[in-house]
């Protein structure tokens, strides 16, 4: 019998920085709105109430301007590292960038932009990909109409504001296997997803990535590595450092 050596656990945690140097727009930057819109007009429960058609069109026009962006060095860089690593990743972001660099461990925490699921599941079990009754829906768009095979509206698959995040659990377990982990591109200012960072082992080596300082303020007791750069240098350096530890 053989044993093979197991690979070391690294475990990211990634946010809307990462993502930002392919051309998407972060939450927190600049003018405080998210593709012109405040964050509670497009992203919580209320607004889906008040204006179901805004929501929905809001979304379309957001996995319109996925098809027009792709991963950069900083997400290609990660996937990269599967090579030599057991990288899993755990992202706030519900952009496919990730996978679509080649990582294949991916724990989307606040859902993904390419699902539907029906109105009235808050889980993940009834979860697809734009399949609309059986049918493929046509083109990214999801209407007013389009519903489940037990005929309950489709809504984002999206976890919006003052919404229970389902997969915390999980996220949770997966940093706690993690040997080393890097935080990037988050302001971690989301809880529960910022108080990840505390289910991580003793001797698990935290590393963070961020242009802004400030973004480490509150973690300095956790955090072993503040490298302060953009994803792409910073992912880079970090992988570096980590392929020579
Ligand atoms: N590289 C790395 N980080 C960057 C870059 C870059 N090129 N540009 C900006 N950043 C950093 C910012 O300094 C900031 O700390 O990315 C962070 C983005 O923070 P947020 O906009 O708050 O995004 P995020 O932390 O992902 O937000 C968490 O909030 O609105 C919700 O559900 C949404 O998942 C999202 C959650």
């Amino acid at each position: 019998m053989t044993t093979t050596a197991r690979k070391p656990v690294v475990v990211v945690l990634s946010g809307a920085g990462i993502s930002r140097e392919s051309g998407l727009k972060t939450f927190r930057d600049g003018d405080g709105l998210w593709e012109n819109h405040k964050v509670e007009d497009v992203a919580t429960p209320e607004a889906w109430a008040r204006d179901r058609e805004m929501v929905l069109r809001f979304y379309d026009q957001r996995r319109l301007q996925l098809d027009g962006v792709q991963p950069n060095p900083a997400h290609r860089v990660l996937a990269d590292l599967e090579s030599d690593f057991d990288v899993r990743i755990v992202t706030q972001n519900v952009d496919d960038l990730h996978e679509r660099a080649g990582s294949t461990q991916v724990l989307h925490l606040h859902g993904e932009l390419r699902k539907v699921r029906p109105e009235d599941d808050p889980g993940l079990d009834d979860a697809g990909t734009f399949v609309v009754g059986g049918e493929v829906v046509p083109g990214p768009s999801v209407g007013l109409g389009d519903v489940c095979p037990r005929g309950v509206q489709l809504r984002p698959h999206v976890v919006w504001f003052g919404e229970a995040v389902p997969m915390m659990e999980a996220a949770m377990e997966t940093v706690s296997f993690a040997d080393a982990l890097l935080v990037v591109g988050t302001s971690m200012q989301v809880y529960p997803a910022a108080g990840l960072v505390h289910c991580a082992r003793s001797g698990c080596r935290i590393a963070m990535v961020n242009p802004d300082a400030s973004s480490v303020i509150g973690f300095e007791s956790v955090v072993d590595d503040f490298i302060q750069a953009p994803a792409s240098e910073g992912v880079v350096e970090w992988a570096r450092r980590l392929r020579i530890a």
